[in-house]
């Protein structure tokens, strides 16, 4: 069974001063605190042996809020990064945890929605595959790993935040590797703003020719939720097709329900907890 890691930690910096006294992981993404959508993203790929890493002031916090999982049929543990060294420092601090097991990794400020997704997730998470990534097609590459592909999808380059780039696919913050991400990392050297580059990672798999990337459908909305405007966007996408739909996006309960995680019972007994606010009405109204 695949492991998970959900990295949520960082400095939030350009979230400030709304990261000065709480992680940005658990600011709101409309109804729901942010970690829920990725921690959902998991649930749906059926990675329910997570990691939880986050920063020594936030991990407590998070904890308290996600607590074992065992409510969500999960198996949840959690690790602290002392300093935002890079997104594949999680693979040193996960190794033990990880066990020579393949393991997804998502960001904790990554939300998805996409009718693609479950195909998406099933594909990534068959085994022996080497490393798997997901591109997404954006506006502003720039700010991201960008991915060329050449005309049958494979991928011939990537590039950390290209000033030029040489494409509008970009590398969203959901990951794949099999046991040899580990040793890749330890081989890796600090890039020139002193991180651990996730983007270096997939390089290293992409010469040896195990990169696999899955392009995602345009039906699909992918936000990384770390600057205002993205936040707010986030928010407004998932309050407008809640409203539409009447159907929640990245409810970890009923995630948790439909998977089979968790019987009747056990989403009735959650659904009683939360029974003063909307999400706890939603809940009894899918056990309907
Ligand atoms: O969102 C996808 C993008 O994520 C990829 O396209 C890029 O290739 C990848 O480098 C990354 O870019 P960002 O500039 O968005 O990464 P950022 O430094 O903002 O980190 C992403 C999340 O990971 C953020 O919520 C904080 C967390 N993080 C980051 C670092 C560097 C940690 O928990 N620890 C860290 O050391």
């Amino acid at each position: 069974m695949m492991k998970g890691i959900l990295l949520a930690g960082g400095s939030g910096t350009r979230l400030a001063p709304l990261t000065a006294a709480l992680s940005k992981q658990l600011l709101p993404v409309y109804n729901k605190p942010l970690i829920y959508y990725p921690l959902s993203t998991l649930m749906l790929a059926n990675v329910r042996d997570i990691l939880i890493i986050s920063t020594p002031r936030d991990t407590p916090v998070i904890e308290r809020l996600l607590g074992d999982g065992s409510h969500l049929g999960l198996k949840l543990s959690y690790a602290v990064q002392e300093r935002p060294n890079g997104i594949a420092e999680a693979f040193l601090i996960a190794e033990d945890f990880c066990a020579g097991k393949p393991v997804c990794l998502i960001l904790g400020d990554n939300v998805f929605h996409s009718q693609d997704l479950l195909r998406v997730l099933k594909q990534a998470t068959r085994p022996g595959q080497g490393a798997t990534v997901i591109a997404c097609h954006v506006s502003n590459p720039s700010a991201y790993g960008v991915v060329t592909l050449d005309s049958a999808g494979r991928p011939v380059d990537l590039v950390e935040k290209p000033a030029n780039p040489a494409s509008n696919w970009v590398v969203a913050g959901l990951y794949f590797y099999d046991s040899a991400v580990h040793s890749i990392v330890r081989n890796l050297r600090p890039s020139e703003r002193g991180e651990l580059e996730i983007t270096d990672v997939n390089r290293a798999y992409l010469r040896e020719g195990r990169l696999n990337v899955i392009t995602m459908g345009r039906g699909t909305a992918w936000f990384d939720a770390g600057t205002f405007e993205n936040l707010l966007l986030a928010g407004q996408f998932v309050q407008m097709l809640e409203l539409r739909q009447g159907l929640m996006v990245g409810l970890p309960e009923e995630v948790a329900y439909r998977m089979r995680f968790i019987s009747a019972e056990d989403l009735a007994a959650l659904a009683g907890r939360m029974k003063n606010s909307p999400l706890g009405d939603y809940l009894f109204s899918i056990l309907k």
